[in-house]
Formats: structure tokens, sequence, C-alpha cells
């Protein structure tokens, strides 16, 4: 949700913030801006659209400068326009913004009737103006921001120029993630570590309520206090490199085709390769966990969906699986001492943030299942199993959802050996089973062609229907999530068994039926489910196995054949058709793939 840069310098600043907004428009695409020093004054460059407005607008006309701030916004308050774009300014302040200003109208009132005039419709613009009064009172830049962030209600990231002070950048978070980026002579602010990953591998992160000064001195970090505080600098081992296309039309597509690499990597720091787990120890004691918890949104929580089967079959341990946004309010009871995963591919979500705040206040231990190292939700975790995928660009998430699955499904095994619900021989060939899987996704990736030639029969659906059991379940939803981020049609998914309770009112000829059904133990009641869409005239895409195919009374519609693969692990396998799917079908209907509409990568606001 936005993405902020930036950067003090000895040379001209305004392509580099161009490029870090490159590495964080995954954050929102709405428009974007920059803001530099030119002359010691205040001056701006905004467009409409995607990055590249601004970097065209740019090229005719340029911005000089040496210190400067950038934006990529993904509208809150205020449509997509030239004037609700940041950076938000004054004669004397210019302001990006990521998050919320809950307090915005109230501080715009008092500020227009001293005078204020306003020129658009954020919450954002309230900040400027407020350092501005705090600046004509006569107070420093370092003292009228401290003054207005102490007005400030709701979550923010910012980072602030000021006319006059060509040696001055100044950062500050509360709620929303930002880092403090090292260079040589030269100083960065970034929403993570990505967007300045080119610039330096040394960062800083902010803490909750820290603001801190850039000037060529260095670095000063002060807490909500305002006293000067120190922070961890850390080393990333991200290189600029990390986040280019290759010979890809869409970081969707190559993000798919990674995942037999990234899930080897996920699984080689979890296991030995003679089939036993090395895994960090988690926070509590597994023998004694009475129940888990585990929140998440989106994608990551149809991950914590199947790892609820997983840790329930595998652990004999309950499971409730909460999508953050709802726990977060419900209040729920929590026993000391209990023990939560929390899964989140940027670790930056605000509502599992927020779930893992309930959480640690009441009680609980909490593991984190994230792919950011150092994002927010890591640092607040008292432990991380990170998923080993690198950066994922695309909006729609994919090998990070595999990626937790190879994760949650190490930690079951692990909760289960701790139970002395499994032994060490289950283990050895659940992880076997689990090994084989990258080979087994290279063997699907390599027939995409077919995945490609059912999208064309599902392009014009309005509306499709994803059924699946067991664990194949979440995986339903999955695919129908990832079919309407991405090609904006209709499409819900739910337990097959349930078909009979609703759902199957739908059914017509026009609207095809996706069904994910490994010829498992709960196979022929899936087959069952398929004779009743087929008898309503319903198109059955059925998504199995040799032996599936080979049992299947009515032939569907379209059938694609997976590999054999042991059913604990097959959700990790039907992860990747589902993927493909919704991928070729968005490309057929030109869809903006990497970037839907309405959507961003990092929702950094509730
Ligand atoms: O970064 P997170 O894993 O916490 O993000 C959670 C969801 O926002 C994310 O999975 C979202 O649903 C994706 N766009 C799905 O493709």
């Amino acid at each position: 949700m936005c993405g902020i840069v930036g950067m003090l310098a000895k040379r001209q600043v305004a392509g580099i913030l161009v490029d870090g907004l490159r590495r964080l428009e995954y954050r929102g695409y709405d428009s974007a801006g920059i803001a530099t020093l030119v002359d010691s004054k205040i001056d701006t460059r905004r467009a409409v659209g995607k990055l590249q407005a601004l970097a065209d607008k740019l090229a005719e006309e340029p911005l000089s400068g040496t210190v400067g701030i950038g934006h990529t916004r993904w509208a809150t308050h205020g449509r997509p326009s030239v004037d609700n774009a940041h950076p938000h300014f004054s004669e004397y302040v210019a302001v990006v913004h990521n998050g919320i200003v809950e307090n915005y109208r109230e501080l715009r009132k008092e500020l227009e009737e001293k005078g204020h005039i306003f020129k658009s419709e954020t919450d954002t613009e309230s900040i400027a103006h407020l350092i501005t009064d705090y600046l004509r009172q006569g107070l420093s830049p370092q003292k009228a921001t401290a003054a207005a962030l102490k007005r400030l209600e709701g979550a923010f990231a910012l980072a602030i120029i000021f006319a006059g002070h060509d040696d001055l950048l100044i950062g500050a978070r509360r709620g929303s993630p930002l880092a403090v980026g090292y260079g040589d002579g030269e100083m960065y602010l970034g929403s993570d570590a990505l967007a300045l990953a080119p610039l330096t591998n040394r960062i800083s992160y902010l803490e909750e309520g820290d603001w801190v000064e850039l000037s060529p001195a260095g670095v000063v970090i002060h807490d909500e206090t305002d006293a000067i505080v120190s922070r961890k600098v850390h080393e990333t081992n991200l290189s600029g490199a990390a986040i280019g296309k290759g010979e890809y039309r869409h970081f969707m597509l190559k993000e798919i085709f990674e995942q037999p690499a990234v899930i080897g990597d996920t699984m080689a720091a979890l296991t030995s390769t003679d089939n036993h787990l090395s895994m960090p120890p988690v926070p509590f004691d597994w023998k004694a966990v009475p129940r888990l918890t585990i929140v998440a949104c989106g994608t990551a929580s149809y991950a914590g969906l199947v790892a609820k089967y997983w840790f329930e079959q595998l652990a004999g341990l309950g499971v409730d699986v909460d999508i953050a946004s709802e726990f977060r309010y419900r209040g729920s009871p929590m026993a000391q001492g209990g023990a939560m995963v929390v899964i989140s591919q940027s670790g930056e979500t605000a509502d599992t943030l927020a779930a893992l705040t309930y959480a640690k206040e009441h009680g609980q231990k909490v593991l984190a299942v994230v792919n950011v190292a150092h994002s927010t939700i890591a640092r607040q975790s008292d432990c991380v199993v990170q998923t080993l995928c690198g950066p994922e660009i695309s909006v729609a998430s994919t090998k990070a959802f595999t990626t937790q699955l190879t994760v949650l499904f190490c930690l079951a095994l692990q909760a289960g050996l701790a139970r002395g619900v499994i032994d060490e021989a289950r283990v050895s060939t659940l992880l076997q089973a689990l090994r084989e899987v990258p080979a087994k996704i290279t063997d699907v990736l390599r027939e995409d062609h077919k995945l490609q030639e059912l999208a064309q029969h599902m392009a014009d659906a309005k509306d499709v229907l994803y059924l699946g059991r067991g664990t194949l379940f979440p995986l339903a939803l999955e695919g129908a999530l990832k079919l309407k981020e991405i090609s904006y049609i209709h499409a819900e998914g739910y337990p097959a068994g349930e078909l009979k309770h609703g759902p199957i009112a739908l059914i017509d000829e026009s609207m095809p039926v996706v069904v994910l059904a490994p010829h498992d133990n709960l196979f022929e009641k899936t087959s069952s489910n398929i004779q009743e869409v087929v008898a309503r005239g319903g198109k059955v895409i059925l998504f199995t196995d040799k032996k599936g195919l080979a049992n299947m009374g009515t032939k569907p519609y379209w059938v694609t054949t997976l590999p054999d693969v042991d059913p604990a692990v097959a959700p990790i396998l039907y992860a990747v058709p589902v993927q493909l799917l919704a991928y070729y079908t968005a490309l057929s209907k030109g869809t903006d793939v990497d970037q839907p509409r309405n959507l961003a990568k990092s929702v950094t606001v509730e």
C-alpha cells in the first residue's frame, strides 16, 4: 500500500528515486510523484497512472536536486488524480506518506481556519500543512516534525524534505514500515529493503514511533519520546538483479516457474537430505499446546487452512484458522501460554501484524512464517521460519504460497513427532514425498501449453466455481482468488460436499466448475459431486491423476492429468496448475497480470 523512498546525496537524485519506486510499484500504482529541492525550493513532478507516466513526465520536464522523496500510490483518501498524488507540499515542506491519518478531518479544519489552503482530498496533505504551521511558529524542521508527529493519529511511514535545507531528510514510522539505508556518502529511506537493494545492503529498520534525521553528518534516530536511540544495522542479501523478469513476460509467470527451485531451497533449510527434520526450535512445547491458532490474510490464510488439516491429521492438534482482520477485533479469549502461527509473505500486512500484537498481549507465543526476513512481523514474533522464495513481485501470490505450504508441512511433522502421533519412519516417508514435489511441478510446468489451451475455454465465463475436499478445499478457495484477482472473473471456492447445500443452484451450461480431485480417500465422494454437476449440464474441468481419470464414471468437459503424488502433499502440486489456469485466462483477457486493478501487493493499511 503505497511505496515511499527518500535520498540525500551529492549527486542528482530524481532518476534514482524513480528506480527505487520501480521496485516498490507492486505496493500501488494509481499515481506517482517525486519532490526535490531546486535552488533550495520545493519542486515536484506528479502523474496519474503507472510509474512510467511519471518517468515520461520527468523526461519532458527534468527535475534537478540532491535531496528528494518519491511515492507510488494506492489510493485511500481521494481518487487517483494529480492533485491527490504525493508528494503533498507547501512552500516550506514536502511529504510522502504510506498509511492513513485517522484524525485528518479535524486537523484540516483547524489548519484551514488558520488560513492554510488545501489542494487535495487526501489525509496526507494535513501533515504537510501541520509541519508548515509549526515551521511558521519558528520551530526547526526537526522540532516541527516532532511536534506534528505527536498530533497524528493512525498509521504512517513518512519521508519529508524542507525548503532551504538541502542537507536534511526526515523519516518517521508508526504502523507502516520504513527502512534507513546507509550508502557511501549518501543515505536513503525506503518502504522496504528491496527499494534500496541496488544502492545499499546496509539497512536499519525504524521501530514503532521512531523518527530519523538524515544529514551529511550521519543518521540520528529518535524514539517516540524524541530521545536519541540506536537501531541495529542489518546486512541484507538482496540484490537489484533479483527482481528482473528475466525471459518471462510477467513476474507472475516467472514466479510460478521458480517454484521447483524455491520449494527445494525452503525444504533444504528445514530438513536433511536423508529425510530428517532440522527445524529451528519453536517457542512453545508442541506436547503442551492444547490448540493452535493460525492467523493470516488472503492466500496466506489459505495456506493456513491447508495446514489445519495437516496439524490435525499428522499431529492430533486442533487448529483454529482465522482471517486476521476478523480476529483482531473479535476479542477472542486466549489461554495464557497458548501458541499462534502467523503467515505472511511481506511480513508487513497490517491486519496480520495487529493480530500478532493482540496475541502477544494475551500471553501467546508467536511463530511467524514469513518471506521477508527483517519485516515487522518477523521482528515482532518469538520465532521465525522463513520461506526462501526470494522477492515475490507479482501482486498475485504464487511461490510464496507453495513455500508457505512447505514450511507448514514440516512444522506439522515436527509437531506430530513431538506429540508422538507419528514416528521417524512416517516422517521420513512424508519428507520423501515432499522431496519429490519439485520434480513433479516441473512436469506440470513442461505441459503448461495445455493449461493455456484450457484458459481459452474459461476466458468468456462470467462466473466459475472451484470445488475440492480435504486439503484440496483450501486450494479451491485459492484457485478462485487467483482467478478473481487477475482475470476479474467472478469465482467462488467451495468444499465439494457443500455443493448440494446451495451452490448447485448456480449450475448451468455456461458455468465452468473446476474440480480438484486427486485419487485419494475422498475421491469417490468428489466423483459423486462431479456426476451431480454433469447431470445438470455443468461444464466440469477436472484436475486429477491417472487413477482418478480411470475411476471417473462420467466424462468431464475437460481433464488435466497431473503426476501421481502422495495425497499428503497433493495441495502443493495442485496449486501450480490452478495458478497457471488463472494466469493464462488473464492473459487471454488482456488484463494487467502483474498489477491488477485496485490491488496492491502489500496491504499495510486496514
Ligand atoms: O504479504 P501477505 O502474505 O501477508 O499478504 C496477504 C494477502 O494480502 C495476499 O496473500 C493476497 O491475498 C494476494 N494478493 C493473493 O494473491
